[in-house]
């Protein structure tokens, strides 16, 4: 953005139709509170100054988005959205226009905006506007006969013949403070909701001889506003649509478009394919030809080049090897690695563990705080004991050693390279590099043991 702005976000409203106690701005798309994709927005273009104006829920909107670059501005009671920028002005640099943004309208692009300020330069009023089917409910934008813009007449206020208007007011402009500052000091609350309308400073500007100008988004939902759930479901598909057609226009395979839910950055290498039903969040990377199976829950974690995720897997906070193959119904929590060909398979579990490359556990078991080397097998149903009810320790699996189904491994405790456990074995002690340990009692065949038989009952 080469123009200096300043930017206020309005998100004061109390937006009734949500039915939560959860002030609206602060309902998640796409995991993300409403306002912050608008703050987000809004720092793409490096404000001077960002202010949200807020008040219904109280400090719940400043405690949840404070950050060092914010100010928050308190508006109580709410008297209209002119009221609301009013409160604002403290924070306001001068020199630079004010563009004032909605909380609750989260989807409009930064070149969007950039185009509206470019247009408004240092001395004119920009705002923009679209042409809707249904205008129902927006200000109506009122131009005259030589098709410039006069003024803003709100649906409640308009006339007949206005409300036959097309072109809306999306509620987003840019003006000079200075002038602003005036316009919004004699703004009256004269109309039919008794609020002072920021609308009205259109028409002080143009009384002024200010150029007043309006310009376009390329999608009519950059201006889409949330006052319901369904407004915020509806929203959100169109915003996951559109990560999705950015995914196959990239090369992605994706089984169905309509079915991916992205909440964060998913980056994708060459040939990667991804099946229905799976859920991204925080950074996820997933590298050359990988593919991710039906229903993966897929958390800040990475994903090699030519690993296969199979269905119903869940991972967090982990980074799978190349060629790795992981469930399906695997989960790998924080701080799991698996090296290149390592193999995971049903109902196992990870946790803080490094799994070497070619090592394997195919079934049933936790395996967490480990170190398992390379080409370990991991039989079904071993558990390592890492918890005491107090303190986590460390279990060290070396490479090339085999643990024999149903082992417990009770933290700490080593087993050395090429060791053995046999199955069912309870490992308290460290077991040797290259031999057999078996903590099991011996197997005993009790000759002429006979079954009992059932006594008959005398009555
Ligand atoms: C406003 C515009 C209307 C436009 C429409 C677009 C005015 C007078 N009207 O109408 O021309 O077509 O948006 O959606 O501006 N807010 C506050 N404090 C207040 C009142 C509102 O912070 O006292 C905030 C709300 O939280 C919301 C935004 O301002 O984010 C818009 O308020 P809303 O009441 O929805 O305005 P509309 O009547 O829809
Ligand atoms: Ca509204």
């Amino acid at each position: 953005m080469t123009l200096p702005i300043n930017v206020v976000v309005l998100a004061a409203g109390m937006g009734k139709r949500m039915k939560s106690d959860l002030p609206k701005v602060l309902h998640p798309l796409a995991g993300k509170p409403l306002l912050g994709h608008v703050l987000d927005c809004a720092r793409s273009l490096k404000p001077k100054s960002l202010t949200v104006v807020y008040g219904h829920g109280g400090n719940i909107v400043p405690e949840t988005m404070a950050a060092s670059d914010l100010h928050f501005a308190l508006q109580a009671p709410q008297l209209g959205t002119g009221h609301a920028v009013a409160q604002a002005l403290t924070h306001l640099d001068e020199a630079a226009p004010t563009l004032v943004l909605y909380g609750d309208v989260p989807l409009t692009k930064a070149e969007t905006l950039e185009k509206l300020v470019t247009a408004a330069g240092g001395d004119k009023l920009a705002i923009l506007t679209v042409l809707l089917q249904d205008p129902t409910g927006y200000g109506r934008i009122v131009r005259n006969a030589k098709g410039a813009i006069e003024r803003i007449v709100e649906q409640k206020d308009a006339s007949q013949a206005e409300r036959e208007i097309r072109e809306i007011n999306t509620g987003i402009l840019v003006m000079p403070t200075v002038a602003m500052k005036r316009w919004l000091s004699k703004l009256s609350n004269n109309n039919a909701q008794g609020e002072y309308y920021l609308t009205d400073v259109v028409a002080a500007a143009v009384s002024e001889g200010v150029e007043v100008l309006a310009t376009h988004p390329d999608a009519e939902w950059e201006t889409l506003g949330v006052n319901s759930k369904v407004q915020l479901a509806e929203l959100e598909r169109v915003y996951q649509l559109n990560l999705a057609t950015a995914l196959l226009e990239d090369g992605v395979m994706l089984a169905d478009p309509a079915r991916i839910d992205i909440r964060g950055h998913l980056r994708c290498g060459r040939d990667v394919s991804i099946d229905v039903g799976c859920v991204f969040e925080g950074e996820v990377t997933i590298g050359d030809g990988a593919s991710i199976g039906p229903y993966c829950v897929i958390r800040n974690a990475s994903i090699g080049a030519g690993a296969q995720l199979l269905a119903y897997s869940h991972i967090e906070q982990a980074t799978v090897g190349e060629q790795a193959r992981v469930g399906p119904f695997a989960r790998l929590r924080p701080g799991t690695s698996l090296g290149e060909h390592a193999h995971v398979g049903n109902f196992v579990e990870l946790k803080n563990t490094a799994m070497a490359a070619h090592a394997k556990a195919n079934h049933l078991a936790y395996v967490g705080d480990a170190q398992v080397g390379q080409r370990v097998n991991i039989g079904a149903g071993t558990i390592t004991c890492n918890y005491d009810g107090a303190n986590k320790y460390q279990t060290i699996i070396e490479d090339d050693a085999f643990i024999g189904s149903d082992s417990q491994l009770v933290a700490p405790v080593r087993v050395g390279k090429g060791a053995t456990l046999g199955a069912g074995t309870t490992l308290t002690k460290d077991a040797p590099a290259g031999m057999l340990t078996v903590s099991r009692s011996k197997q005993v065949t009790v000759e002429g043991w006979q079954r009992p038989v059932k006594t008959k009952k005398t009555s």
